[in-house]
């Protein structure tokens, strides 16, 4: 329920993305129309958004796009039941007083102040019933307005549509399906997988979050996500509650998981992927050769770089490597092997010397191997001898132009991958000197990063291919 809030950049990258996506009737920026409440005559109405106060009231510093603070909340301390937090978490007002507005961990609820004067709510938020609870120093005028217009307002006793269990009441997933459709799959895909909201090493897809935390899932379907201007609240949809039922059925059933691509980003780099710590020694099988020295360290223990982005280790592009034959074999028979087998090579049961397992976890296993027994294809056809690409440029510029250029722009240019050795190296550069790179990658996505997987955009092979087609017409420099 409470995870642990991604990267500011990844979320900064989504939101274009978003922005692309072309969600329709997104809330609008600008506060709603005053909403006058029957206030006493000497102090005026709190005027402002209640929809925007219910984003603020789920991550307040997403929606502000400001930097949350960076000690844990006093209030916090004085509550022993509440456990350990992040110091985000501890300001987060759900995370205290609960997406079902009944309080969490410890903290009271906000049930009893459905329907009261804003202006008491307010007050409170600026600390009259404890001093420790005034946030005005964090939050501005019109956000505290927006948050007690919210809590007066828009309150909803969330067990008519989640029963105790976290199922959905009467959910029905057939009408769940349709507007699953109608409404998220342009940017979240059709099972789900297209953003993965956590890190690669514990991935959090919308149907994950629908099973998981069922209720906060509630919140963000009736108002959005807080930051993402184009997720669409469907309050604003007037959706009923049998909807949102039935929409909460539909997404359970989606997959909460996606191996493939999660193995195929720990293939090309498990150290980005799982955010681990570099070996510093060379791998074992590595020092077995002396002909390629132009890698050591954490480089030596990458799967690709010892068996390449065409899967076919010495017999591919790595035969004529300008740093030199390591001779190592491909994986392309990875394919036909057994789970078992394929652990064994991963655990060092099959060789001391190709023994992973002081780096994955059971899970982390089972991703690779499902990568090795589904992801891994003979890509030979799609790239001449000259490493030209074969696919179709046209109908790979389609491709581009929906996804990729989202991020790295029509020619290709808007990110520099060698900025940071002051160098350059773009789309088209990659394309032209690592077409197989490039496959895989457009494929499965980057390790460490938000780029998409083709995969789980519902990209053939062939769609991948040609992609690439295009990309090598972009400039390389
Ligand atoms: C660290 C936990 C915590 C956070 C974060 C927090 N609150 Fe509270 N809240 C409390 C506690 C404790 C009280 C009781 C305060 C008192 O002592 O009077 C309270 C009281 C309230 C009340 C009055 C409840 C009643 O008794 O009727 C409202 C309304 C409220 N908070 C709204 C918010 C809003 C909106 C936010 C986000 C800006 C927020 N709170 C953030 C802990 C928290
Ligand atoms: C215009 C694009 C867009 C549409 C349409 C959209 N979303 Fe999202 N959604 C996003 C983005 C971007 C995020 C933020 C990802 C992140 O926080 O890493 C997000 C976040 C979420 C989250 C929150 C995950 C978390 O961090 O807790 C859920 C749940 C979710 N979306 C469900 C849905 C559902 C259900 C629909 C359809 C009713 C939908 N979204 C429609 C773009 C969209
Ligand atoms: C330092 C280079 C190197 C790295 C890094 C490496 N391998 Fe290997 N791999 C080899 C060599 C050499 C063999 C053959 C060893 C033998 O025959 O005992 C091999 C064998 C295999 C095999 C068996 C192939 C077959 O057809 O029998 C699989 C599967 C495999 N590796 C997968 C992986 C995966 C997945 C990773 C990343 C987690 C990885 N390898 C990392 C060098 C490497
Ligand atoms: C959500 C944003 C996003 C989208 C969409 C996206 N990418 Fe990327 N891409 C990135 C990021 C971030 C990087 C890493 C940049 C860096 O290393 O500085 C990257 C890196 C790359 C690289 C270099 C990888 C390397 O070797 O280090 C290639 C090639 C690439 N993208 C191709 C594509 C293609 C082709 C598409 C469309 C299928 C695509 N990208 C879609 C964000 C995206």
């Amino acid at each position: 329920m409470k995870k642990m809030l991604v990267l500011p950049g990844i979320l900064l990258v989504l939101a274009v993305i978003l922005a692309a996506c072309g969600g329709k009737a997104a809330i609008s920026d600008a506060p709603k129309v005053a909403a006058a409440t029957a206030a006493p005559t000497s102090i005026p109405a709190v005027t402002g958004d209640p929809l925007r106060g219910a984003k603020l009231y789920d991550i307040w510093f997403e929606e502000l796009v400001v930097d949350p603070p960076k000690e844990v909340n006093p209030l916090w301390a004085d509550n022993a039941k509440a456990g350990d937090t992040a110091p985000e978490d501890s300001y987060r007002c759900a995370v205290c007083h609960g997406f079902d507005y009944k309080g969490d961990l410890g903290f009271p609820g906000i049930s009893a102040d459905a329907g009261k004067d804003p202006n008491t709510i307010l007050a409170i938020l600026k600390g009259s019933t404890n001093p420790k609870h005034d946030f005005s120093s964090l939050l501005d005028d019109q956000a505290l307005s927006d948050l007690a217009l919210f809590i007066s307002k828009e309150q909803i006793d969330v067990t008519s549509i989640v029963g105790a269990d976290g199922k959905p009441v009467n959910g029905n997933p057939i009408a769940g399906k349709t507007l699953f459709e109608t409404n998220c799959i342009k940017c979240h895909g059709r099972d789900g997988l297209v953003i993965n909201f956590n890190t690669d090493a514990d991935p959090e897809y919308v149907g994950t979050i629908a099973s998981d935390g069922t209720v906060e899932f509630l919140t963000k379907l009736r108002f959005g996500q807080p930051g993402i201007v184009k997720m669409p609240a469907n309050v604003d949809n007037n959706w009923t509650n049998q909807q949102y039922a039935d929409a909460i059925a539909y997404i359970q059933t989606l997959p909460q998981a996606s191996p493939v691509t999660e193995g195929g980003r720990i293939y090309e780099n498990w150290i980005d992927a799982l955010g681990a710590t570099a070996p510093t020694e060379d791998q074992p099988l590595w020092k077995t050769q002396t002909n390629n020295t132009s890698l050591s360290g954490g480089d030596t223990w990458l799967c690709s770089n010892c068996h390449g982005f065409d899967y076919k280790g010495a017999d591919g592009v790595n035969s004529k490597g300008t740093d030199g034959f390591t001779g190592f074999p491909g994986i392309l028979n990875a394919r036909r092997m057994s789970t078992t087998d394929l652990t064994g090579w991963l655990d060092g049961t099959k060789n001391p010397n190709h023994d992973f397992k002081a780096y994955f976890n059971a899970d982390e296993m089972a991703r690779m191997v499902a990568f090795m027994q589904e992801g891994i294809i003979d890509r030979s056809a799609y790239v001449d001898a000259n490493g030209k690409a074969t696919g179709d440029p046209v109908h790979g510029k389609v491709l581009f132009t929906a996804i990729c250029k989202i991020c790295h722009g029509d020619d290709g240019k808007t990110i520099n991958f060698a900025a940071a050795d002051g160098g350059y190296e773009y789309v088209g550069t990659i394309a032209t000197n690592e077409p197989f790179g490039l496959m895989h990658k457009a494929t499965n996505g980057l390790a460490g990063t938000p780029m998409v997987a083709g995969t789980n955009l519902g990209w053939y092979p062939q769609d991948v291919a040609d992609v690439l087609a295009w990309a090598q017409t972009l400039p390389t420099k």
